[in-house]
């Protein structure tokens, strides 16, 4: 079995990316500082799968990317286990946008600092295949047309910057070391949504400041009502259009660029992983209340600093580059997603 360290694995995208991979046959090193996640996910996952994985298939290590000792230890004694980390999915990182703005060092320190930990250990174990959580929000678009990958990179916020500084790290890795790597950069859009099972999902430790979790909770009374952060977008409805995508057609992206790497010669990939279809605030509030039969009280508020209005990805490389078609609609992922919070209205 092929040993992967995911990094970040027990948070919302990593928990989700280990279904696929554990099915694939794969061999997991989860490792989290649950710094914003639980561990209870694994045992989760175990559930989900009942008795279609073997328990030597999973371990998970409690510690922090910056520590570079904890990161030698797991590198070291997968080798004396003699089944040495053959890849790293790289999901560990601080994700919010408006706390990057309030405590921009923290985010520095976390995510790029922690990002040149693991890489250098991987550099010294000589495990050169990375995939890498990086994100929409590196783009800086102002126009209407889905986004290319060879789009501006211009990010509006500090994390936005980070991502761009680890994807630049890695950049200059590769070719430092004569095309050895393989890496691939993942941009992600808006992943929502959670397994179809409702065991695992999103799970924010803090207060919610994304869309989708804000009106699962306002739809289960958690919180009194949505705010629609501006009316009058230059847009069908005057709300943000997003790439809403569903988290498990994600993580099967990831399963796809994992084997990806592993199957062709050293090279360095960015593809933006969205479904290239556009929906409203409004929209989504409207299907998710449809579909799920409930009522989701909102206002219009001012718009949110920093907001685009639309963010939408054109997908024809990573569609074309990894065989890998985006299967679910927002329908289902309203479906999915509201299972999870009614059967964990207080999380894990
Ligand atoms: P998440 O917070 O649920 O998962 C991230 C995990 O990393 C958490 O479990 C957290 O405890 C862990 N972590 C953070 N810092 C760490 C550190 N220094 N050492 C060890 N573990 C650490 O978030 P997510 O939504 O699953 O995001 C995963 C990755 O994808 C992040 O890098 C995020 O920036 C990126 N991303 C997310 C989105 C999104 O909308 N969810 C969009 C684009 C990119
Ligand atoms: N929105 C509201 N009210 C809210 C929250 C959001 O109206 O309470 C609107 C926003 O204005 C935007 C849309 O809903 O139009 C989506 O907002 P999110 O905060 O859910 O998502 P963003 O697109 O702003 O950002 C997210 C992640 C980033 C990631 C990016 C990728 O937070 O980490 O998607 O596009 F990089």
């Amino acid at each position: 079995m092929r040993n992967i360290l995911i990094t970040g694995g027990t948070g919302y995208i990593g928990s989700h990316t280990c279904l696929p991979l554990l099915k694939g046959g794969y061999k997991l090193t989860i490792i989290d500082s649950n710094v914003n996640s639980t561990p209870t996910s694994i045992e989760r996952i175990k559930k989900i799968l009942k008795n279609n994985f073997s328990e030597n298939q999973i371990s998970f290590f409690k510690g922090d990317i910056r520590d570079k000792p904890f990161l030698e230890n797991i590198f070291s004694n997968a080798i004396k286990e003699n089944n040495p980390v053959e890849a790293v999915i790289h999901f560990a990182g601080l994700k919010s946008v408006s706390e990057s703005i309030e405590k921009p060092l923290l985010y520095w320190e976390n995510n790029v600092f922690g990002s040149i930990c693991l890489i250098d250990i991987m550099t010294k174990y000589e495990c050169r295949n990375i995939v890498f959580s990086s994100s929409a929000s590196i783009y800086g678009n102002t126009s209407f047309e889905p986004i290319l990958e060879t789009s501006e990179i211009k990010p509006c916020t500090p994390y936005g910057y980070t991502k761009v500084a680890i994807e630049n790290i890695l950049a200059s890795i590769f070719k430092s070391s004569k095309n050895s790597w393989r890496i691939a950069n993942l941009r992600y859009f808006n992943p929502i949504g959670a397994h179809e099972s409702g065991f695992i999902g999103e799970n924010p430790l803090d207060t919610p400041n994304n869309l989708f979790p804000i009106i699962c909770r306002v739809a289960n009374g958690k919180m009194n009502e949505l705010q629609i952060f501006g009316k009058d977008w230059p847009t069908i409805d005057g709300t943000g259009i997003r790439d809403y995508i569903h988290i498990m057609d994600l993580a099967d992206a990831h399963y796809a660029a994992l084997e990806f790497l592993f199957r062709n010669k050293p090279q360095i990939l960015n593809l933006n992983v969205g479904t290239g279809n556009g929906t409203s605030v409004l929209e989504l509030v409207n299907k998710f209340m449809k579909v799920n039969k409930c009522n989701v009280p909102y206002r219009f508020t001012e718009k949110r600093l920093g907001d685009l209005p639309f963010i939408v990805a054109n997908n024809t490389q990573v569609t074309s580059i990894l065989k890998w078609k985006p299967k679910r609609n927002i329908e289902q992922m309203c479906i999915d997603g509201w299972k999870w919070q009614q059967k964990n209205s207080n999380g894990y």
